[in-house]
């Protein structure tokens, strides 16, 4: 018998595990299913704790291994960080072409490379020996935070390079894709903490925590867009080195365009000005760099910046206008968050009439007023903020808000709990509260019930169809036919809409209930483990504070929920109107939110050979993803069967993605 020597089987596993994170956080190109990949870890996992020295740096077993640190040492960057030179407007790009053409010899050709300037926290990462061995941020950009910890949570960073024994320092953008922003600010309401205001506050944030495991749960990711090499270039261009950056294992932008001409630039800019929202993280402008490494060291750099690079920045997400009143919704926990109502403002492209201003205790320490000039902002596909006001406008005579003291929709008195930012109403009557409710239960994260939006809701409500959720399966068709702008096939499709929701797993039912604390990724959480209604209702606290991920908060709140004799009544209605109430063994969990689909909007065209549409579907939607009918300019990806016709001709037109069944059959597996 041969034995394998264990420092050998710990650096071949640790190894394939990485090159495998690799394949699925950069390349989006799995090539085995995570069962495969967790029996891996956890093999190396085994034989790391019996010989604990010989974990290595890079083993992806490290990635979250760091221990809280109360303060982060101060590392000193050589050369320095540099910003760029900002420009506004086509004139001034043009003006910078000129510069550089001043700067150089006359006649001598110039190629620009034009990248997407990432809206994140820039970082630099330090490699010995092909492992990273320091992370950090910016700072001052002479000086930074070593954040090594933290950084080494991110997916997108290799913890060992592709290439043995390369020593490099590499600088690029850390930044919170909006699929997770989404999810933490959405757990941040169930929690009813403060809203990030946009991605990139929120992965400044995050970077920044003591402890990498929550820096983990965030998902936070990198682009690599700069190689610091100590003079012995052995690439003469920048795009050469991106090049290189992408091959040793770095998630580089793929949009990048070289330009002979600084017409090409500007086109490329007006292209992504009008795209921006298309992408999967927030851009904020264009970054525009000489390509020739000898030209850029010829034309050299301010104290401040670099002169062979400028950014082109787009107009901004932010926008002044006047606050005109100030209305409560109430919301669906009791929770009453205050509105502002604006003069119509323009922001990025959107007219922006209403913002959200939080809370009772964010609106007293901004001081906003009913007749103040508001500064507004709206990150991506988020709801508008007001993020403070603009004293030097405020007219005389303007008073602070009196937050009421009843609840607008049922008059109780509102309450505010100790320590708690937020004031509810806690009546179980309030009709408002209802509404809410009903609201997230047929929402798409929840039951998705296809048609059934507000106004519908609204007038179920009114005429006294519906009293909680159950009432929604007892719904008869002339009942709904009989409502107010809804044609027959209307109510057919609303009927029908509404009996497929008794297929939506338990976890979708549960996080439909709209329990406080209990968000989506939660309820997956409690189903999995639980793996019925029955167990979920019955769990003391510590049964259920011995789940991962589910604190003392979530358990209180569930185990305060289900004492009361309403809430298990009407799980018995929804038991007995055939929901699905226990999970199916068999289910695939959404692993992570870095799935290939989590975020992505999908149409499926053609025919598909070795498996169905309606399998292909489920899998999508399993890992995030969105399935729809017809192809957009808001479509992510297009997969072609044979036989794709039109759709697979607009999505070319449009320069969507298309995948072919192979593709998509490696992503699912
Ligand atoms: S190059 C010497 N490329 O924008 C200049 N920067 O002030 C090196 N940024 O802090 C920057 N995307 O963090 C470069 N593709 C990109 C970028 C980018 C985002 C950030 C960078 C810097 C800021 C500009």
């Amino acid at each position: 018998m041969t034995s394998v020597d264990p420092a050998e089987l710990i650096g071949a596993l640790s190894q394939e595990l990485n090159n495998h994170d690799h394949r699925y956080y950069v390349l989006a190109e799995p090539a085995i299913s995570d069962a495969e990949y967790d029996q891996l870890l956890r093999q190396l996992q085994e034989l790391e704790r019996e010989y604990p020295n010989l974990v290595r740096p890079d083993s992806p077993s490290q990635r979250v291994g760091g221990a809280p640190t109360k303060t982060f040492p101060t590392v000193t960057h050589d050369p320095p960080m540099l910003s760029l030179d900002n420009t506004y407007s086509e004139d001034d790009l043009r003006a910078f072409d000129t510069r550089i053409h001043g700067g150089l010899e006359e006649d001598e050709r110039v190629e620009y490379v034009a990248e997407l300037k990432i809206d994140g926290i820039a970082v630099s990462l330090t490699y010995e020996s092909s492992v990273l061995a320091r992370g950090a941020t910016r700072g001052s950009g002479s000086e930074g935070d070593d954040i090594t910890g933290n950084l080494r949570t991110v997916r997108t960073i290799p913890l060992s390079l592709q290439q043995p024994l390369v020593s490099i320092e590499v600088r690029g953008e850390a930044y919170m894709p909006h699929a997770a922003f989404e999810s933490l600010n959405s757990a941040r309401v169930d929690a009813e903490g403060p809203l990030f205001a946009n991605p990139r506050n929120a992965g400044a944030g995050t970077l920044k925590m003591q402890d990498p495991k929550i820096v983990a749960s965030r998902w936070m990711a990198m682009f690599a867009y700069g190689l610091v090499t100590d003079g012995d270039e052995s690439s003469h261009t920048h795009w050469d080195d991106l090049d290189t950056l992408q091959q040793l294992g770095f998630a580089v932008n793929e949009h990048r365009r070289k330009c002979a001409e600084i017409d090409d630039v500007l086109e490329f800019c007006r292209e992504w000005e009008s795209k921006r929202d298309d992408l999967q993280y927030e851009i904020d402008g264009v970054v525009v760099k000489v390509n020739d490494l000898e030209q850029q060291s010829r034309l050299g750099h301010t104290s401040k910046s670099p002169r062979w690079a400028i950014a082109y920045k787009f107009a901004a997400r932010q926008g002044t206008t006047v606050l005109t009143d100030i209305s409560l919704q109430v919301g669906r926990t009791g929770a009453v968050t205050p509105v502002a109502h604006l003069e119509p403002v323009s922001v990025g492209g959107t007219t922006i009439r209403r913002a959200s201003l939080h809370n009772r205790d964010e609106l007293v320490r901004k001081d906003i007023r009913v007749g103040d000039t508001v500064i507004v902002e709206r990150g991506g596909d988020v709801i508008p903020h007001v993020i403070g006001v603009i004293m030097s406008k405020r007219p005389k005579g303007t008073q602070p808000f009196d937050f009421p003291k009843e609840c607008p929709a049922c008059g109780q008195l509102l309450v505010a709990m100790e320590g708690e930012p937020v004031v509810r109403c806690v009546s179980a009557e309030c009709p408002a509260q209802l509404r809410q409710r009903i609201i997230h239960f047929a929402s798409r994260a929840a039951m998705d019930i296809d048609g059934m939006g507000p106004a519908v809701i609204d007038q179920l409500l009114e005429k006294e169809l519906i009293t909680d959720v159950s009432g929604l399966y007892e719904l008869k068709f002339e009942q709904i036919a009989n409502m107010e702008r809804i044609a027959d096939t209307s109510a057919n499709n609303l009927l029908e809409a509404i009996g497929d929701t008794k297929d939506r797993p338990f976890h979708r039912v549960l996080f439909g209930l709209g329990i406080r604390h209990v968000g989506a990724t939660t309820a997956t959480i409690l189903a999995h483990h639980l793996g019925s209604i029955d167990e979920v209702m019955d769990a003391e606290l510590e049964r259920l504070q011995e789940i991962p991920d589910v604190g003392p908060i979530v358990a209180v709140s569930l185990v305060e929920h289900f004492s009361r004799p309403a809430h298990r009544e009407l799980i018995e209605r929804l038991r007995s109107a055939g929901l699905t109430l226990v999970t199916d063994p068999t289910e695939v969990v959404i692993k992570d939110i870095s799935s290939p689909f989590s975020g992505k909007t999908v149409v499926l065209t053609g025919t598909l050979t070795t498996l169905s549409r309606q399998d292909a579907t489920e899998k999508i939607e399993s890992l995030g993803g969105k399935v729809t009918k017809s192809v957009s300019k808001k479509t992510d990806i297009v997969i072609a069967g044979t036989e794709a016709g039109s759709k697979l001709k607009k999505a070319t037109d449009l320069g969507v993605e298309v995948w072919d069944e192979d593709r998509l059959r490696s992503s699912l597996d």
